[in-house]
């Protein structure tokens, strides 16, 4: 497969280090340009100050969408105090504005391109094999669902990490809802495919749709979590409207953005980014320290929006509500693999 214009994770080690000029150096000056990814990006402004500008640009043109989101009034979401962690919360101005999210450009500044996408109508498709396969519209989806807010540390795979106030409902919802034939074991995930919204999947050289797995353990498991919104309202597009998955003991590629459909299946899926560079994304894809990614360290993460870098836990700290899902694994090869 020729492949071009590849994530900085897939092709370059010093891109790892990118982001941390982009938010943190102050005297970056206006209309300065960085590779980021592959691609020339040019930035205007500095670090998170362009962030805040850039927010409010994209919130303008947020505005001036037709849609009518029906779940409005079920936001702010109670917190479900069971999942609050001790970092600070990452201000939305950094994460809004620092995504990755490959079907509107291979760069993290993809928020204002992202809008072009059209959030409602939305169905999602659930089929393979279940008792009956169905189509739900998301708002009646969401409306059926127990929204609560939870805050979950967030790992890429690049070694920059956030925290983020998640607002979704447990995947294990969704499973029951979809009734599992006895023989599924994993669930296949796919994002929408819409070039006249998304000039990254012009790119014919990746394999879209963005497409994930998990086994039926992981889906079904406490921490796995379907996101609606973050921040106390609604998702904005960036972060995946209006359905995306956080699994924040995996590394942040697992957690597949504006899902349209979960397929039942007996087979292990081959993700996005497996089929890209199967040496170096593999299935489970759990945040380990002591395995490192083919061209760098994963035993420290820059914690976006500060100027810290800590040492990166076991499973990003969730040991305690996953480890026992891959006990027959080996520690360090397959935990990543
Ligand atoms: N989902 C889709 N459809 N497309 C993507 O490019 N990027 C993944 C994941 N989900 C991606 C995706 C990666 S690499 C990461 S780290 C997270 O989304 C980023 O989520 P964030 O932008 O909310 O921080």
């Amino acid at each position: 497969m020729l492949i071009r214009n590849l994530p900085s994770w897939v092709l370059r080690e010093s891109a790892a280090t990118d982001e941390q000029v982009y938010l943190n150096r102050r005297n970056f000056m206006r209309g300065s340009s960085l590779l980021i990814g592959g691609a020339a990006l040019t930035l205007s402004g500095q670090g998170a100050d362009a962030g805040a500008a850039f927010a409010s640009d994209i919130s303008q043109s947020v505005g001036t969408s037709d849609f009518k989101d029906l779940t409005l009034d079920l936001y702010p979401a109670k917190r479900n105090e069971a999942y609050t962690i001790k970092r600070p919360i990452t201000k939305e101005e950094i994460s809004s504005t620092y995504n990755n999210f490959y079907e509107f450009g291979s760069h993290k500044r993809i928020a204002k391109a992202a809008q072009r996408m059209e959030t409602r109508p939305w169905t999602i498709t659930i089929d393979g094999m279940v008792e009956e396969e169905m189509e739900l519209d998301i708002d009646e989806l969401i409306r059926s669902m127990a929204l609560e807010e939870r805050l979950y540390r967030h790992r890429c795979v690049e070694a920059w990490s956030m925290t983020i106030p998640w607002t979704g409902f447990a995947f294990a919802d969704l499973v029951k809802k979809a009734k599992p034939l006895s023989g599924a074991k994993y669930i296949q995930m796919e994002t929408f495919h819409k070039s006249m919204w998304a000039s990254g999947q012009r790119q014919t050289w990746y394999p879209w749709p963005y497409l994930e797995g998990v086994s039926m353990e992981e889906a079904t498991n406490d921490l796995a979590f379907l996101v609606t919104g973050a921040y106390g309202k609604p998702a904005a597009k960036q972060f995946g409207a209006p359905l995306r998955l956080a699994l924040p003991w995996k590394y942040g590629f697992k957690s597949i953005k504006s899902i349209v459909r979960f397929t039942f299946t007996d087979k292990r899926p081959v993700s996005f980014w497996e089929q890209l560079a199967p040496k170096e994304y593999g299935f489970w894809a759990n945040v380990n320290p002591e395995v490192r990614h083919p061209r760098w360290s994963q035993a420290t993460e820059r914690v976006l929006g500060t100027d810290e870098t800590i040492p990166t836990q076991f499973y990003n700290g969730y040991g305690e509500q996953v480890a026992h899902l891959y006990k027959e694994l080996g520690k360090t090869e397959i935990l990543f693999r």
